[in-house]
């Protein structure tokens, strides 16, 4: 029998396909949770699901966090498969469409705030929703994912960084307004993690970025994934509210 602090309890995670969001679902089957790997690439939700242990409790489902009625498919899925909402919420699915500032098409300033900040806001709201309906939302947590560039800016993010500062604003916000239904909400800020979403930094970027970096390397997934299960868990019980920078010490 698992033994661990999510024993019991359900945990959707989207952008479980790949990076931090991959990692996290590993962190916490490992302490007992069974497992909603949701992402917009199905195929790589399961191979997530093939990787964690304890298998037969866990499901992968498609979604585009980005359109409310594939959230809203997504939680009747949940429910349907495992009779209750979840209770554990990380939102990890996020993009990037980097160029100066001068240069950005519109569109992908809308695509990088579509996803990150209103697919971050449709995921709370209808999870909360749904955790309130069936008077489960006691003992909740959200955990969001921002970045360390939405607290200083980032040449050639002016999409990215804007949508990950509004992720911070949008947990606070979220804290306040559903801690009364007893729904904690934190947010993670990661610096620069090794993952497909930073494999395309070119060497010469990654070198002087890393010389910014107090510990001189960039991050594993299962290093913020580690943080994101503590605030997911009760062992935060008194965290709410906050932002937990994971960035090896960044002096940007
Ligand atoms: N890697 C870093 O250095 C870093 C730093 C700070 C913050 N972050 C944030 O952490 C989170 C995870 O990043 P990562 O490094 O694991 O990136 P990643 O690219 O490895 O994973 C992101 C996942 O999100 C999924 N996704 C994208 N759009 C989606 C949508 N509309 N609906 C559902 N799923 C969608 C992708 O398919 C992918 O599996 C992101 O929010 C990212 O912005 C990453």
């Amino acid at each position: 029998m698992a033994i661990g602090h999510f024993v019991g309890r359900i945990a959707l995670v989207t952008g479980a396909g790949s990076g931090i969001g991959r990692a996290t679902c590993a962190a916490l089957s490992r302490e007992g949770a069974s497992i909603v790997a949701a992402d917009r690439d199905e195929k790589n939700a399961k191979l997530t699901i093939q990787s964690l242990k304890d298998n037969a409790k866990n499901i992968s489902v498609e979604v585009d966090v980005k359109d409310s009625s594939s959230v809203q498919r997504m939680f009747e899925e949940v429910k349907k498969h495992f009779q209750k909402p979840p209770s554990v919420i990380v939102n990890s699915a996020g993009i990037t469409r980097d160029s100066f500032l001068l240069k950005m098409e519109e569109s992908h300033f809308d695509d990088v705030i579509n996803v990150n900040l209103k697919g971050t806001f449709l995921v709370i709201q209808t999870a909360a929703k749904a955790l309130i309906d069936a008077n489960m939302s006691d003992g909740a947590s959200i955990v969001n994912i921002a970045s360390i560039v939405g607290v200083h800016g980032n040449i050639g993010q002016a999409n990215y960084s804007s949508s990950k500062a509004g992720v911070e604003a949008l947990t606070k916000t979220a804290a306040k307004e559903l801690s009364k239904f007893g729904i904690r909400c934190n947010a993670v800020v990661p610096g620069f993690i090794e993952s497909p979403m930073t494999e395309s930094v070119p060497e010469k970027v990654k070198l002087m970025v890393q010389a910014q970096i107090m510990l001189g390397r960039f991050g594993k997934p299962e290093e913020v994934a580690e943080v994101i299960s503590f605030l997911a868990s009760n062992r935060s019980s008194y965290i709410n509210g906050a932002s937990i920078e994971v960035t090896g010490g960044c002096r940007l």
